[in-house]
């Protein structure tokens, strides 16, 4: 995957699951294609074989248990994730944490089956004690923003600037809140290698049109 990146996160938005999911997607697909930028997305298990044959584009699982084949009812196991056509999964999102042993454990099967992965993090402080466990990414998203209309980057440009300090270079992406063009160059120009957001995407009257002018603040960095 390209960087910089923007991964939209469609989450369990009604405007991006089931056919919506499948439309939206072609949105990314397009503007990514037209633009040349970098851009991917993170979708439910239930959509996301479909998603994958149809575009394009870096498809995510938003979440996987750290299990193999056998018995594990309603488990999300990363071998079939992987087979679904998905290119990596999110792990540890705010809205699905999974404490440090199960990260542990996923990343590894993670490794395993060859899926790229974005661990979250709630802060620089923690991104900084998961890196040793080495996800291909950090994303580090503060709670409190998460949904809002206050981006992280205008909000808490601190916030990246120490994700980058104590993470690496090459290693961080931040989300929450971000909406504009502006918060993505913000978010660049302090060292992170891309953007993970979702409703100011999935809610938008007009996809196709914020994610132009999102990857304009890309090309702006
Ligand atoms: O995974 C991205 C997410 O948590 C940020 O959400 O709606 O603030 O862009 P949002």
């Amino acid at each position: 995957m390209k960087l910089p990146v923007i991964i939209v996160n469609f989450k369990l938005y009604e405007q991006a699951t089931g056919d919506n999911a499948l439309e939206l997607a072609r949105i990314h697909e397009r503007v990514a294609k037209e633009t040349g930028a970098s851009l991917a997305i993170a979708v439910n298990p239930i959509d996301l074989a479909r998603v994958a044959e149809a575009v394009n584009i870096p498809v995510f699982a938003q979440h996987l248990d750290p299990i193999k084949f056998g018995g594990h009812t309603g488990h999300i196991l990363p071998d079939l994730i992987k087979e679904a056509g998905a290119y990596g999964t999110l792990l540890n999102h705010a809205e699905y944490p999974i404490g440090n042993e199960k990260i542990i454990k996923s990343l590894e099967r993670c490794r395993e089956v060859g899926l790229f992965t974005v661990l979250c993090a709630d802060t620089p402080e923690t991104a900084r004690d998961l890196v040793k466990y080495n996800p291909d990414l950090i994303a580090v998203e503060p709670p409190e923003l998460i949904g809002g209309d206050i981006s992280v980057s205008k909000a808490g440009p601190h916030i990246i600037e120490n994700a980058v300090r104590m993470v690496g270079e090459n290693k961080v992406l931040v989300g929450a809140g971000i909406r504009d063009p502006e918060d993505v160059t913000i978010a660049l120009s302090l060292g992170a290698v891309g953007v993970l957001l979702a409703s100011g995407v999935t809610k938008a009257k007009d996809p196709y049109l914020v994610l132009q002018r999102l990857v304009g603040g890309l090309k702006q960095a």
